[in-house]
């Protein structure tokens, strides 16, 4: 903390990038959801909240995308700044210049850069070489924009976050990394259902277990689907294919047999359960279109929220 100016010491983050929510407190995480909240209502009266009046985003995309790149561009110029989209295949980094090279040359021209990439080896890598703050816009490992966009969902549908169960149908991916870790840390009950093989990262599930017990939360892993989704107050999914798994996606038909959300499934959460995707989605596989188009899903919402979400993220980290 010493080494903190006093600006910094307003941060709510604290550090440099948001890469993970792995060191983010559960406190931490209130705290970045009231700012949401905050400027989801100034935007909402008209606000105008321009704190990153002249700041610059580069937003640099490896993999496609729809949400990330409209809600963050968005994102920034609603707050008074600017985002560059610079796709990977049109950058020289996608010629081979090094991430490092890149790193240090953009951080040059802009404020902060978001990237959505592969392995999270290389946004770490990105972060360690740029002087400016870096914020994760998906990795193989982890989505924490999305995470905290689906807490922010929640506290506004449900006016509270602990105690509530989530249950998790599917893939143990990114999106599940990033949930888990934010749910158990604001005192969420976390039930995560995976067919065998396809359980989320043991070292991850391992922490995740730990932050559970001393954040109040609990963190419950299982093949069962009917077991995480019993008593549940939301039902969530996400492709059980993700970007760059693609030749993987036969296989992957088949192993997911059992793990689709569907009105049967969901008959055993709560009654007034809400059902939760990232997005994009495939109805007829992780999710029946009777649920996702059904009167208990939100996921427009949620997807409304990563804007919020991020606007408070870019603030955190960008605004002087
Ligand atoms: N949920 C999400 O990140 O969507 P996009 O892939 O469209 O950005
Ligand atoms: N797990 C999905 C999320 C897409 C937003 C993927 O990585 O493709």
């Amino acid at each position: 903390m010493s080494a903190l100016t006093k600006k910094e010491t307003d941060r709510i983050l604290g550090t440099k990038d948001f890469l993970t929510l792995t060191d983010v407190s559960g406190e931490q995480i209130l705290s970045l959801l009231a700012l949401a909240e905050f400027i989801k209502r100034k935007h909402s009266c008209g606000e105008e909240y321009a704190p990153l009046k002249n700041k610059t985003l580069a937003m640099i995309f490896e993999k496609s995308s729809t949400r990330t790149r409209v809600s963050f561009e968005i994102g920034m110029l609603q707050l008074g700044g600017h985002a560059l989209f610079l796709s990977s295949q049109d950058l020289q980094l996608g010629r081979g210049e090094t991430i490092s090279d890149s790193a240090h040359v953009l951080s040059e021209y802009v404020d902060g850069m978001m990237i959505r990439t592969f392995g999270h080896d290389k946004i770490q890598e990105l972060a360690d070489n740029a002087s400016i703050p870096v914020i994760n816009g998906l990795t193989d490992s982890f989505h924490p924009c999305q995470a905290l966009a689906d807490l922010l969902t929640i506290k506004e549908l449900r006016g509270t976050l602990p105690g509530l169960k989530v249950a998790y149908i599917g893939d143990g991916n990114n999106v599940a990394h990033s949930l888990m870790e934010a749910c158990v840390k604001v005192g969420m009950k976390m039930a995560v259902a995976t067919p065998k093989g396809y359980e989320p990262d043991p070292l991850i599930s391992r922490r995740v277990s730990e932050m559970a017990e001393q954040a109040g939360g609990q963190f419950i892993l299982t093949n069962d689907p009917l077991e995480a989704v019993e008593e549940a107050d939301i039902i969530y999914s996400d492709v059980w294919t993700s970007m760059g798994q693609e030749h993987e996606n036969q296989q992957r038909l088949q192993d997911f047999i059992g793990f689709q959300v569907n009105e049967k499934l969901a008959s055993y959460a709560k009654q007034d359960y809400l059902f939760m995707h990232c997005l994009p989605a495939h109805r007829g596989e992780e999710v029946s279109a009777a649920v996702i188009d059904g009167e208990h899903s939100v996921v427009f919402h949620q997807a409304g929220n990563r804007l919020h979400a991020q606007k408070a993220i870019l603030v955190d980290l960008l605004a002087d």
